[in-house]
Formats: C-alpha cells, structure tokens, sequence
C-alpha cells in the first residue's frame, strides 16, 4: 500500500498513477452532463468528436479503459472463430485476461516480434489461405508505443506496410494506442497520419495524460456503433460520465505536448542507470517515458531494497525493472531515484565483496 500524497515517494510504477490536475478537477466540477446511454451527454459528445477529429476518423467512443477499448474493437472487427494476428508480447494477448478468446471467441495468431514491432513479411506470411480447415483471418493488432517492448515507437512505415498487406488480404488492422500521443510526441509525425494506418485506434487518456478515468477508441461511423453495443453488453454504458469526459477534454487539449518532459526525464534516467554497475541498460530503446533494465541482484532483492527508500518500480521479469515517467514524476524526483538506486547497489555490491 502506497501512502497517498506522500512526498518522499518517487512513484515510477506507471503513469496510470498521475492525479488529476487543479484544471481537470474544475472542468469535472462543472461538467454539463446527461445519460449518455440515452446520447444525452453533451460533455462526453464533446470528448468523443474531439478524439475523432485529432486522429482523422469519423467517429469516437468513450470507454472505460484501455483494455475495454481493445476488447470492444476485437468484437466489432471480427466473428466467432476468426484469427487474429498480433505480437507475442502485446498488451491485448498477455494483460486483458484472455478476453479475445473469451469475449470474441477468436483465436490468437502470435508472432515474435523486435521490441513489439512486427516484422511485415512475416505478418504477410502469417495469413492464411482460405481452406476450409483454416479460421479466417480478419484483423491484425499493433501497439505503438510498446509496453513490454519498452515505450518503443513502431516506424511509419513499417506500419504502413503492415497496413498496405492488410488492405490487399481483406483483413483490418488495430491499433493499440494507449500511448499513441508519446509516440507522436517523440517522432513528431502527427496522430492523423499515424493513426490512418489502422482501421480503429484506441487511446488512454488515464496514462501520461493524466486523466483519472478513460480511453476513446476511434474508427469509422459504422465500426463505432458495434462497438458501442458491445460496450453495451460489457456494462460500459455510463450515465452521467461528462463528469469523467470532462476531464479527458482537459488532458487531450493541455496534457500532449508536455509528454516531452517525461521523455527527456526517462532520457535522464536511463542515462544515469547506465553509469551504474550492476545494471544493464540498452538506450537505444529508450524512446519514449518507459525504461526496461537488469539488474545482476535480480528484480525482486532490487525492487525490496528501493521501496524501502521511497523508490517505485515495477518487475517484468526475474532480472527485469520497468520505470515510467510521468506528469507527477519532476526532474528532481528522477535524481533522487538514481541517488537511491545508487546507494542502495553501492551496499549489495559492498555486500557482494565481502561475503
Ligand atoms: C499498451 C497498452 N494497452 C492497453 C492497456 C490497458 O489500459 P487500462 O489499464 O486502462 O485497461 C495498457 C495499460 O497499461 C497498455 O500499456
């Protein structure tokens, strides 16, 4: 249990813990609401006509989460017993409880990818022909940026060839964006053009947008209107949820750009990681406010000993730490991480030679 509001604490588990902002807190606090199952919500018919309108799609949905927006997609994409064709490493086939396989009943195609980025000749040789013992083939799902794969950043035109091979197999593709706008900050190629690469894209506004609650998937009129029904059936129709959009309004308009510093502040991080014995680190996949390294002591002895001194992380494997900068991390809160880090491997290491 994190104390709240402690400010010995450098939280660096995920940017899902950012609070709101002051402004977020007044625009929710003044939010024009309605039932929006009714489509009376005026607030969150804002929020979803924004998104759509930044990624250049005709429509947009409000959901709950990221993992509800990714469900949702798959069920208005595909039908029972389809196959779809994703990395081993996505967020959509490790983290959302085997939903496609419960929620869509499709079958997951996986492939191996290089830091979550698919390799397109061996997506276009993943898809089958029709034969009457094969499912069917019908959408291919990317991340950008990749959690597992590190906050890395697909390249545009490797997804516009991921996309070009969908199009000429009559398979759609989906994006994960649940930090689409890291990405575009990062490259500075703008959502539109990115996102005109998948037929959906789904985007968290809980993450370093900083927004308490939400993601909006995006798509096309008639895509949109699946998945608002299955939404729906997934208990995702809220009422009065301008509350929630409004704040959702306030990250997309006044959190993107600031993105940046938590790229510069993972940057600093890293780079100060680098430096330490013990530890391992390849910058060339910091690109975004993710940083992955191993540690010799192994993840857990590592992630004990900085909790102890107010330093949070979280494991993704024996020897592996993830650490994500975010709007509530400060230059001078990352210092203080590696000042911690620091000390508490000079004493494992000082540990380690004398014993
Ligand atoms: C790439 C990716 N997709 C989807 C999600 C799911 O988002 P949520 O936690 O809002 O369900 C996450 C969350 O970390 C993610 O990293």
């Amino acid at each position: 249990m994190v104390p709240s509001g402690s400010a010995q604490i450098v939280d660096l588990r995920s940017d899902t813990v950012t609070k709101p902002t002051p402004e977020m807190r007044r625009a929710m606090a003044e939010a024009e609401v309605g039932d929006d199952v009714f489509a009376e919500d005026p607030t969150v018919a804002r929020l979803e006509a924004l998104a759509a309108e930044r990624l250049g799609k005709e429509a947009g949905l409000f959901v709950t989460s990221g993992t509800q927006g990714n469900q949702v997609s798959l069920m208005a994409h595909t039908q029972r017993g389809d196959e779809i064709i994703l990395d081993e490493n996505s967020h959509i086939f490790n983290y959302e409880v085997a939903g496609l396989a419960i929620l869509s009943a499709v079958q997951a195609r996986t492939l191996r990818s290089r830091h979550g980025i698919l390799d397109p000749a061996e997506v276009r040789d993943a898809i089958r022909q029709p034969n009457i013992h094969y499912p069917k083939d019908t959408l291919i799902c990317v991340e950008n940026t990749h959690n597992r794969g590190g906050g890395t950043v697909y390249p545009l035109a490797t997804l516009k060839e991921i996309r070009r091979i969908a199009t000429e197999h009559g398979l759609a593709v989906h994006l994960d964006g649940a930090r689409l706008w890291n990405a575009c900050v990062a490259t500075g190629i703008p959502a539109k053009e990115v996102a005109a690469q998948a037929d959906s894209v789904t985007f968290c506004l809980s993450k370093g947008l900083g927004a308490p609650v939400g993601s909006v998937v995006t798509g096309s009129r008639d895509f949109i209107g699946r998945a608002r029904r299955a939404r729906k059936m997934l208990g995702g129709g809220m009422r009065q949820a301008g509350i929630i959009a409004a704040a959702g309004i306030v990250a997309l308009e006044s959190m993107v750009d600031r993105l940046r510093e938590d790229h510069e502040n993972a940057r600093t991080l890293a780079e100060g990681l680098a430096k330490l014995p013990g530890i391992t680190i390849d910058l060339g996949l910091v690109q975004t406010n993710i940083v992955i390294f191993e540690v010799q002591v192994g993840a857990p002895a590592f992630l004990a000993a900085i909790e102890e001194k107010g330093v949070l992380a979280l494991p993704v494997g024996p020897d592996r730490v993830r650490m994500i900068t975010h709007h509530d991390v400060s230059r001078s809160d990352v210092e203080r991480g590696l000042d911690v880090i620091r000390n508490v491997l000079q004493h494992s290491n000082g540990e380690q030679a004398a014993g």
